[in-house]
This record gives C-alpha cells, structure tokens and sequence, in this order.
C-alpha cells in the first residue's frame, strides 16, 4: 500500500471544501490513514516548500500557506501518489481536466485547493514534516 500527503489549504478550508474534498479522496479508494487541522507560520511554510525556495512565487505561496488553517492528511491506498494528483488535477487549474478538484474549485495558480506530493520521496518527506509515528493508523 501507498501513502502520499495532502493539504487542502487555506483557500479550500475558507471555501468550505473540507467535506467535498474528503469525500472525493475516499470515494476513489483513497483511504484516510492520519488527518488533523494546523495553522502554519510562515517559517513552517517555509521548510515545507523549501524546494520551492528559488522559485519567484516563493514569497507570496509561503505568505498564503501561513494565512490561514489547512487541513493535512495522509491518503493510503494502491497507486495513492498518482491517484491523489489525478484527483486535484493540474497545478493550474485552467490546464487541469474537468471534474478534478482544481479545475471545480480552484481561483489560482496559487490558490488551488489542495496539494499532493509528486513522489515516494516527497510524499515521505512530507508525511514526515507532518506526523509522527502515533498518529499514523496502522
Ligand atoms: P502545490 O502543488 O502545493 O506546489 C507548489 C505550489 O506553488 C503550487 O501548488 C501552487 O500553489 C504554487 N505555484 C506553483 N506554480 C506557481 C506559479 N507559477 N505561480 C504562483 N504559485 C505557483
């Protein structure tokens, strides 16, 4: 089974997405194996698009990603890491297929909704900047 990390960010917790965006994830086969609520400052915004940090969006992502409360999740399932990305779509939501998330609900090429990690070292580095082991349903 895989494991991949998700966030619906501040835009889709303001939205009132929390419920839909669950719900899509666990109708697909995607199974909810940790979930809490945070809100990240800007530093933890920082570390966890540190990739990201050379990048001209770096500032105002990481200013948005600290605004507010997100709602993060590990999704456990077969083929989880692509599942989850085929289920938000496009990081742009005018590139992204209709019925996804992004395309639906998406306002931005920032403000899309949800994040999913691109890869098994992502999403093992992201599962880690998250949870610890006792949160983590076995
Ligand atoms: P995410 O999947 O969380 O990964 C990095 C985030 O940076 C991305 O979603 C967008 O929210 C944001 N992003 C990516 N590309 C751009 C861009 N060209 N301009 C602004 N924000 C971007």
């Amino acid at each position: 089974m895989e494991r991949t990390l998700s966030i619906i960010k501040p835009d889709g917790v303001a939205k009132g997405l929390i419920g839909e965006v669950i719900k899509r994830f666990e109708s697909h086969g995607l199974k909810v194996a940790a979930l809490k609520m945070i809100s990240m400052n800007k530093k933890q915004a920082e570390g966890f698009y540190d990739v990201h940090r050379q990048k001209s969006f770096f500032n105002s992502l990481t200013d948005f990603m600290s605004s507010g409360p997100c709602v993060v999740l590990i999704l456990e399932g077969e083929g989880a890491i692509e599942k989850n990305r085929q289920l938000m779509g496009a990081t742009d939501y005018t590139k992204a297929d209709p019925g996804t998330i992004r395309a639906d609900f998406a306002s931005s090429i920032e403000q899309n909704i949800v994040h999913g990690s691109d890869g098994p070292e992502t999403a093992r580095y992201e599962i880690g900047y998250f949870f610890n082991a006792l949160e983590i349903v076995r």
